[in-house]
């Protein structure tokens, strides 16, 4: 017999199963389930896997209103591209853009308070990785991601982007610090 000719027995599924084919789908089927039910136990005990929102919008309506965070809460410039630090106020919805290739603007968030961070790409999919907390989250364009989070420890934090985004992806990196909080 040979690939070219149809097999003897026309129907698979009517051959007897080995014992060792059987064991083998047991075993994949029984890892199967078990990381398909990790995914809600991680996304409830785990840290890395935020709940987040999601609202379509345009790159235009988002980047009015990163900017109007921009211009009023603007404390310094910081890198060769004189990207602002921002320094809201405790609590507040705070913007974050992904494009290429850049994270913009920096943002200086207080230790121990609550913010709406949103985040969105201008172009296409990025990948927001908080390190070395480990925090990722997909960025993709024409959605507002909203991640609502406490940051517990001051820290300088690095973002970087985890998504393959073209030829400099590799350079799309920033940082977000996190400061004690003023009182
Ligand atoms: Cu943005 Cu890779």
């Amino acid at each position: 017999m040979s690939a070219i000719l149809p097999p003897a027995a026309k129907y698979w599924w009517k051959q007897p199963l080995d014992r060792v084919e059987g064991t083998w789908i047991v075993i994949a089927l029984t890892w199967c389930l078990i990381m398909f039910f990790m995914m809600p136990y991680w996304h409830v005990y785990g840290k890395q896997n935020l709940s987040n929102e999601a609202y379509r919008t345009t790159p235009e309506v988002y980047q009015k209103k990163t900017q109007e965070m921009v211009d009023k809460y603007t404390v310094r410039k910081e890198t060769a591209q004189e990207i602002p630090v921002v320094h809201p106020p405790a609590g507040s919805d705070v913007y974050l853009i992904a494009r290429l290739w850049q994270w913009w603007p920096i943002l200086e968030l207080e230790e121990g308070k609550t913010y709406r961070l949103h985040i969105m790409s201008m172009d296409w999919l990025h990948g927001f990785s908080l390190q070395p907390e480990n925090i990722n989250i997909e960025v993709h364009p024409g959605y507002e991601h909203i991640v609502t989070m406490t940051p517990t420890k001051a820290d300088n934090y690095s973002i970087i982007c985890n998504e393959f985004c073209g030829v400099n992806h590799h350079t799309m990196a920033s940082k977000l610090y996190v400061v004690k909080s003023a009182k």
